[in-house]
């Protein structure tokens, strides 16, 4: 969530008194510096133990309030708000330099794809469980399939951590994914491997000729993709995967989950996790071409909220 300042509803003053120096009450001390729309700016609440100055903010004690210019004071809370201005009429506040948010100060963060996301926070703490993830999930599968690794491709494949792990076991191996930062360090990454290629790929396209690849491995990255995002890569799938062409693909189980209701947005969810799931997985395997040979269902935090499939091209 996104909370605005009521820049509008705020009498014109030359100082500001903001209650509340939480998540919202920060939020407004960002707004307010970058706009520069008051001179003094004060912050207090109860928490407030000792006056201490930041830069332009002067955060002080509650009990100190009284004793500040009459400014504004803007309740920096949705939830309590009502709460918060009884509160402080009972200190002795005038009610009318009480200035309340309303819905319209609220804003749903954008949607984003995962392809326009910002992964390097991940990419950095993701290197630290290579291993242990490719040897509990995908290792085993390799084993029990014997999948044809002449052609193989990383869809997603990040800063390639799980590319490093599989790529001497492969003839050739194409690693894939959206993001230019990844596959350019990727590229460096692999630059002594000469069975490894970087491209940079298109949501609407993977850049590779079709029935050219004969295995296909995703790991935590479809986990984000909605119902309709993976009905579309598994039709890009099905493109350059030869007949009898194996798929592993890790994806989210979070969709009618047990402990709790999948939003739309990814990004709200557990781990981040879409409105998708195993079955949703099998109903777009049957319609495009693929028999899903197994499924594993995985926890990830959470009891049960990933998946593996493992699919063939038929
Ligand atoms: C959570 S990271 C996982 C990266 C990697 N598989 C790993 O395990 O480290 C998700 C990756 O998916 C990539 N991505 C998202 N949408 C994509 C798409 N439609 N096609 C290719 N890559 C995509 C992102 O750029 C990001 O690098």
């Amino acid at each position: 969530m996104f909370y605005l300042f009521p820049f509008g509803d705020v009498p014109k003053s030359e100082g500001v008194i903001i209650y509340g120096a939480g998540d919202i009450g920060q939020l407004f001390i960002q707004q307010l510096e970058v706009t520069r729309f008051f001179s003094t700016i004060y912050v207090t609440d109860k928490k407030i133990t000792s006056a201490k100055q930041e830069g332009a903010i002067k955060f002080v004690r509650e009990d100190a309030l009284l004793r500040l210019p009459a400014y504004p004071i803007i309740v920096a809370s949705l939830k309590f708000a009502d709460e918060i201005e009884l509160h402080l009429k009972k200190l002795g506040v005038n009610a009318n330099r009480v200035v309340k948010l309303n819905a319209n100060h609220v804003m749903e963060e954008g949607q984003y794809e995962p392809h326009t996301f910002d992964w390097n926070e991940y990419y950095k703490d993701a290197e630290e469980h290579n291993e242990v993830q490719f040897q509990t999930y995908l290792e085993p599968l390799m084993q029990k399939y014997h999948f044809n690794l002449s052609q193989v491709m990383d869809f997603a494949c990040g800063k390639g951590r799980i590319a490093d792990l599989l790529s001497g076991n492969c003839e050739s191996l194409i690693c894939v994914d959206t993001s230019q930062e990844a596959i350019s360090h990727c590229a460096s990454r692999f630059d002594e491997k000469e069975n490894v290629e970087c491209r940079i790929s298109k949501p609407e396209k993977i850049p590779a000729d079709s029935g050219s690849v004969s295995f296909i491995y995703s790991w935590d990255a479809m986990v984000h993709f909605d119902y309709k995002s993976v009905d579309y890569i598994l039709s890009e799938f099905s493109r350059i995967l030869s007949i009898g062409g194996y798929a592993v693909l890790h994806h989210s189980n979070a969709r009618e989950h047990q402990d709790f209701k999948a939003d739309k947005n990814w990004r709200k969810n557990p781990h981040c996790r879409s409105e998708f799931n195993a079955e949703d997985m099998r109903h777009i395997c049957r319609k495009s071409g693929f028999i899903v040979e197994e499924q594993q269902i995985m926890d990830w935090g959470i009891k049960a909220l990933d998946c593996i499939s493992v699919i063939r091209k038929c």
